[in-house]
């Protein structure tokens, strides 16, 4: 059952003004009364309405004709032919204004020509009611995304970049249509190298309890060197079994050693957040493993548990090798965790909708968790039904070799060195445009950051998330092209175009009187209106690059415009302004979007 947003509390909304609604939306409202008028004994009839492909037939179009005409054509109907059908359902729209003209074309499309006051209107309202009210309505209400989630001591790769900033921009989307979003930081804490990790502790660190975490040092080098141990000295690997045992059973010193090796990683992790601005809530595995067995009964009461070579197991139809959820040795593992933290997220958190970003490899792992979800019956058989399931699967990070991305020394990339490595050459490029004698430190610093970080997230998100990418400095800090670096240059140009006009912008927008009469003026009008089913779009489907798409097409609009239309100093100065700041305006939610922070100066 699909559960509707209307439901919500009001008081959850971003904003207390009435929420618009796509023009998809407003659209399909129109259309459902014609068809509902047009064709009153047909039930079930949802309005099928999709941008044109061409814009040289309209604006919109609404596509149930032709289906309408295969439902009734044998039976006695009074009508010929699909198109005489969309000419029934343009006679019976209800006047409204926002359509200018509609036709029907080919086999029984019909373009819909929005009517371009309606457009202004529109802009001219969102301009004063802000950018809220074109929030997209969603059928959820809330979400978990699992995103980031590294693991304890060993390195946070570029895999986990990935996650981070994939999940982080799709809980903004989410957040943005007013959906309440559980930020998940799924970190694996839990599992039998921490025995290892804590003896080894024991064994260098003597008074490590009266140390600072920061003993430790570099994390990844102490488990290496603890491997090393563990492989080669059987007295240890004998005490490092032993230490497993005495921490899942609750130690105190054994919790207390483990919970110092989080800490160290949990800083390591802090600092590429921090970078990020990414903000997350740590559940590890270690939470989960109280709930195990009560989930594994509830499975098991199902009868979905069965013995297979000495390990616990759920058969998958279709899968060759069965989902393990109980090891040979009795141990819990990735699955049984995934299982039960599924089941925590569905009953305790009551989540309608559970998001998993990692790279494509887990895809088999969680088609095998959500098959077995749907076999208890915790999941609807319906892929499209709610509460559901998805993962968002990414490729891999490439390095300019085509390879795995790693830096020379094939020791992997620190995360925190990429980062900085971003900013500082950001900074450089600003340096040597002389900003560095223009700006005061702090600006430069912020702005190197903004831009640095946002190349970065950038050049991750526009690509469709299941192609690998390649990571390259040079590509992604260029300042033409599809780049963070080019959209934050034309977000500050149109801000500078708004200043240097001497014009109080919060007076024009209370005057208004957007007119679109240029026809670069209406595709940009109606490029902007487009926002707001962009997002919806990019929400169901899981995909950032679609909002990629729309605010580089956005920037190529504004930059048609900018070229055949004066701005300052012409006779449509004042309704242009607004266009410039309406453009500006749905450009920084895009940027918010995606994580990415707005500059304004260039
Ligand atoms: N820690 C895992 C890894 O680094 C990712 C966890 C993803 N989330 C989950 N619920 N399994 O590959």
């Amino acid at each position: 059952s699909v559960v509707k947003v209307s439901s919500r509390p009001i008081s959850t909304m971003a904003t207390d003004k009435e929420i618009v609604g796509s023009v998809k939306e407003q659209l399909a409202k129109l259309f459902e009364e014609s068809l509902r008028a047009a064709f009153p004994d047909i039930e079930d009839v949802h309005p099928m309405i999709a941008i044109c492909n061409d814009s040289r037939h309209g604006d919109y179009q609404c596509n149930n004709a032709m289906s309408l005409w295969n439902k009734i054509k044998g039976q006695g109907t009074q009508f010929r032919g699909p198109q005489p059908v969309g000419k029934a359902i343009i006679d019976n729209l209800p006047a409204s204004e926002m359509i200018e003209r509609c036709s029907t074309a080919g086999p029984g499309f019909i373009n819909v020509v929005l009517k371009k006051q309606w457009i202004a209107k529109s802009i001219e309202r969102m301009l004063i009611d802000g950018i809220e009210t074109w929030a997209p309505k969603l059928p959820v209400k809330r979400t978990v995304v699992d995103f980031s989630s590294p693991n304890i001591a060993k390195e946070m790769h570029v895999g986990h970049l990935r996650s981070t900033i994939i999940g982080d921009t799709l809980a903004r989307m989410l957040e943005f249509s007013n959906v309440e979003v559980l930020r998940r930081n799924h970190v694996g804490d839990w599992g039998t190298q921490f025995g290892m990790l804590i003896e080894y502790l024991f064994d260098k660190i003597p008074n490590w309890e009266a140390a600072s975490a920061q003993a430790i040092g570099d994390l990844q080098a102490f488990y290496k060197a603890s491997k090393q141990r563990f492989d080669n000295d059987p007295d240890f690997k004998e005490r490092a079994q032993k230490a497993v045992v005495s921490l899942q059973g609750g130690e105190e010193k054994y919790r207390k050693a483990w919970t110092q090796i989080c800490e160290v990683s949990r800083e390591e992790f802090q600092r590429v957040y921090q970078r990020l601005g990414v903000h997350l809530e740590e559940k590890g595995e270690s939470f989960y493993n109280p709930y195990i067995p009560k989930a594994l009964d509830l499975l098991n009461n199902k009868g979905l548990i069965q013995e297979s070579e000495g390990a616990r197991v759920i058969f998958i139809e279709g899968k060759k090798i069965p989902l393990i959820v109980v090891k040979r040795d009795g141990g819990f593992n990735y699955a049984s965790t995934d299982l039960t933290a599924l089941w925590y997220r569905l009953n305790e958190e009551k989540a309608d909708w559970m998001i998993y970003v990692t790279d494509v490899g887990q895809r088999e792992h969680f088609e095998m968790v959500f098959a077995a979800a749907k076999l208890a019956g915790w999941l609807p058989q319906n892929e499209n039904d709610f509460p559901k399931a998805s993962h968002v699967g990414f490729g891999l990070v490439l390095g300019d070799d085509g390879k795995r991305f790693r830096t020379r020394s094939t020791e992997v990339v620190k995360l925190v060195d990429l980062l900085d490595e971003a900013k500082s050459r950001c900074k450089l490029a600003l340096e040597e445009r002389g900003k560095a004698t223009e700006w005061t430190a702090e600006e430069l610093e912020q702005t190197a950051e903004a831009v640095g970080y946002g190349a970065v997230k950038y050049a991750d998100l526009k690509n469709n998330r299941l192609t690998n990418y390649t990571f390259n400095f040079d590509q992604m800090l260029s300042d033409k092209g599809n780049t963070a670096v080019y959209l934050l240059y034309a977000h500050a140009r149109i801000c500078s175009i708004i200043r240097k006009s001497g014009r109080d912008i919060e007076e024009l927008k209370k005057v208004g009187g957007i007119v679109l009469a240029h026809p670069d003026e209406r595709a940009l009008g109606l490029h902007l209106l487009q926002f707001a089913e962009i997002v919806e779009e990019a929400c169901i489907n899981l995909l950032p690059n679609l909002l990629c798409e729309y605010l580089y097409k956005l920037s190529e609009d504004f930059t048609k415009f900018y070229t055949n239309c004066q701005v300052v100093g012409s006779a449509e100065e004042t309704r242009r302004l607004l266009l410039c700041e309406a453009t500006a305006v749905v450009m920084r939610k895009c940027f918010y979007l995606l994580g990415i922070t707005p500059v304004y100066k260039i």
